[in-house]
């Protein structure tokens, strides 16, 4: 019999089939490998962690007209399809709801180890080799420039401002990529992302020597 896990994976390889770059099941497999090696330390409840580390992008708010309520949705939808427990459902669902972009930055009513896990998982794949990679796919999709040494970084953006801005790729680096580091809920994500975030340092300091042409 095919394991729920297996189920899963189907599920959301098959919905997010066509999904951009950033939000692949490339993306969805990363964090599901980090949130399970995250949990080998942690000892969360595993089958929580993998439902929600792989359900939670079934439909981001920002390609689905801003709706928060269709990705938790979906994905309960499917876990009752596959008969989990009732319980089990409840706590992805509440993960899921609560790790949104705007939940990392505002106060979010619920926490749970799990989500603390799953939540340092999806923000280690915005950081390091993968995060440079990341950011700058997203920048050129949006036809924005590496860098501007004229336009700095804006510092403390909200949901608004973030979204609408056009800045300069480098920029989202002060914005939100170094400051990922120190909002990580678990030691075992502390540890992981402060070898990434010393990736990015050395790249940017290569960045700018290069752009002086040395
Ligand atoms: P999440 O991973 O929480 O869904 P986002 O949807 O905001 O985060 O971002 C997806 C990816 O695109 C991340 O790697 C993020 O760093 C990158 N990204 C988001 N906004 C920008 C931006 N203004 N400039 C460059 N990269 C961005
Ligand atoms: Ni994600």
């Amino acid at each position: 019999m095919q394991s729920s896990i297996q189920k899963t994976i189907d599920f959301v390889k098959e919905t997010l089939a066509h999904a951009e770059a950033g939000h692949d099941w490339f993306h969805i497999e990363r964090v599901f490998k980090t949130a399970q090696n995250i949990n080998q330390k942690e000892n969360g409840n595993e089958l929580v962690v993998a439902f929600a580390a792989l359900l939670h992008d079934i439909a981001d708010p920002k390609f689905n007209n801003g709706d928060e309520t269709l990705g938790p949705n979906m994905a309960a939808a499917f876990l009752q399809s596959i008969s989990i427990d009732e319980e089990i459902i409840n706590h992805v669902k509440l993960i899921i709801q609560n790790m949104s972009f705007k939940n990392s930055f505002e106060q979010s009513s619920f926490t749970s180890k799990e989500m603390q896990i799953v939540q340092d998982a999806d923000r280690l794949d915005a950081i390091g080799a993968i995060g440079i990679a990341r950011a700058f796919t997203y920048g050129g999709f949006k036809n924005r420039v590496l860098y501007d040494p004229a336009i700095q970084p804006q510092q403390h953006l909200d949901k608004e401002s973030y979204k609408n801005t056009t800045a300069p790729t480098i920029n989202h680096f002060y914005e939100k990529l170094l400051l990922l580091k120190d909002m990580m809920n678990t030691e075992a994500g502390k540890a992981i992302a402060e070898e990434r975030h010393k990736f990015m340092e050395l790249y940017l300091t290569h960045f700018y020597r290069e752009w002086e042409g040395n």
